[in-house]
């Protein structure tokens, strides 16, 4: 990592951190690896962002539907759906300090191997092992007949075991989508890069079910690329850091077909996965089919014609999306003289879309108004109360945190009813009439 790359991961982390976004998990405790917390304003960020992918995937199509199944599955499941024997990672051990690493992992081997090799030590690995990533979890009530099952290793299958139950109750056509957002947990051998590779973290999927048609598949796919790759710019990830890349045939997951990773280009390392759009092919039905006996296939009515439908996956990380838009938006500039840091987020993820400020804290007449002001915006949107300190450092203080629009009830406002709000990215301010600030901040959270 070059140190200028480097320095903006400590500042945001540190952000992060200080401002009640992102804390390391079990931090009291010296952590768990792997695990982060997500603070006041992350947990608003976070939800933000789950809102958005739901209006986008289900709310704004037809065909689309959301479920939320259960984190603990019967373990039969995972055998089915190949994760028990399929779901590794090579992993070869240092003979000198018995540090494991991933085998595909060039860029760490070689860190390795320079660090032995400028202490004078003969180094060597030994051959890849497989390493299941699957998490294990104990369950039931008496303490030698519990069995053992595991937390979801991906989101997918919980929709993929409720195909028939979604066929039955819902009735849709093909092609549909079913879309669910939630946790999934990985036993990941080396947790690393801030959020970026946790052992607990969440998913936002889709998977579109379609007839079982090469040309179909080439088309939805590409379909699909499209419209992830112009969602996530669309939230404010630059685009030109954002690719495609496609699989090799042999990195290809156990049930992909075809697959493409949307690729953001960190400060860690370069290009790394922030998504995956995944021709499934019909892996998890007629595997499921196969291993419950259930009937998972499909009537098509038009064509009198039953058969197993194929599916493109859609699979993001929310804290990827989180990660990588906070890097983005991450900006220093400076005013007056002064560097501020800035996140510009949109609007419609900030956690706060505004925060409403009383002049001084020692005037009752601008209290009064001020917190008139801020319980109807309370209303509506998640508003920021703040008197402490001089306008400026309050306007910096809710420029780091990303809130587009800081609202000033100052003596004007006691004789004609305006109040100033100003604009985070450009500091600039206009007076307005305080009956209008809601309409001004909706019209722009669109
Ligand atoms: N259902 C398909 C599936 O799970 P994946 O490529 O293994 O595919 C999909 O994961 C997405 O989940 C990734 O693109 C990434 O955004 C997120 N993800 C996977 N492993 C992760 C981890 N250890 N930490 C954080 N996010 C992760």
């Amino acid at each position: 990592m070059e140190n200028k790359d480097n320095d903006l991961m400590q500042k945001i982390i540190s952000l992060t951190k200080r401002r009640g976004f992102i804390y390391q998990g079990s931090e009291i405790y010296g952590g768990l690896a792997g695990t982060w917390d997500y603070g006041p304003l992350g947990a608003e960020l976070k939800n933000n962002i789950k809102k958005e992918y739901l209006k986008e995937t289900v709310y704004s199509r037809e065909n689309m539907y959301l479920v939320d199944a259960a984190i603990m599955m019967n373990p039969r499941v995972w055998v089915a759906s190949g994760h028990t024997e399929l779901f590794s990672d090579p992993l070869i051990e240092c003979k000198i300090c018995h540090i494991r690493i991933r085998a595909d992992h060039k860029e760490e081997i070689n860190e390795h191997i320079v660090f032995h090799k400028k202490r004078g030590e003969k180094q060597e690995f030994t051959e890849a092992k497989k390493f299941n990533l699957l998490v294990e979890a104990k369950l039931g009530s008496i303490e030698e007949e519990k069995d053992t099952i595991y937390l979801r290793g991906e989101i997918t299958q919980g929709v993929h075991v409720n195909f028939k139950n979604v066929l039955d109750s819902m009735h849709p056509k093909i092609p549909f989508g079913v879309a669910q957002i939630g946790k999934a947990f990985r036993n990941e051998i080396t947790p690393q890069n801030f959020t970026f590779r946790s052992r607990e973290f969440e998913q936002m999927e889709t998977q579109f079910y379609i007839k079982p048609d090469e040309s179909e598949g080439k088309k939805w796919i590409e379909y699909f690329k499209e419209q992830r790759m112009n969602w996530y710019i669309s939230l404010g990830i630059k685009k030109e850091n954002l690719r495609f890349r496609q699989h090799d045939k042999d990195e290809m997951a156990h049930y992909a077909k075809d697959a493409w990773d949307i690729e953001y280009n960190s400060p860690f390392g370069g290009f790394n996965e922030f998504e995956g759009i995944h021709h499934r092919g019909n892996w998890d039905l007629s595997r499921h089919s196969e291993f419950s006996r259930e009937n998972l296939s499909y009537y098509d009515e038009e064509e009198k014609k039953r058969f197993v439908p194929w599916v493109i996956e859609t699979s993001g990380g929310v804290d990827r999306a989180i990660l990588f838009l906070l890097i983005d938006a991450y900006f220093e500039d400076e005013i007056n003289g002064e560097t501020r840091v800035l996140l510009k987020l949109h609007p419609k993820l900030a956690p706060y879309k505004a925060a409403v400020f009383p002049l001084l804290a020692n005037k009752p007449e601008l209290i009064g108004i001020a917190r008139e002001i801020f319980k109807e915006l309370k209303k509506e949107l998640n508003v920021a109360w703040d008197d402490i300190g001089n306008i400026g450092k309050r306007y910096r203080r809710q420029d780091e945190i990303g809130t587009p629009y800081c609202i000033t009830i100052d003596f004007q406002t006691v004789e004609d009813r305006t109040i100033t709000i100003r604009d985070r990215d450009t500091a600039k301010q206009i007076r307005i009439d305080k009956k209008e600030i809601l309409k001004y901040i909706q019209d722009r959270l669109k």
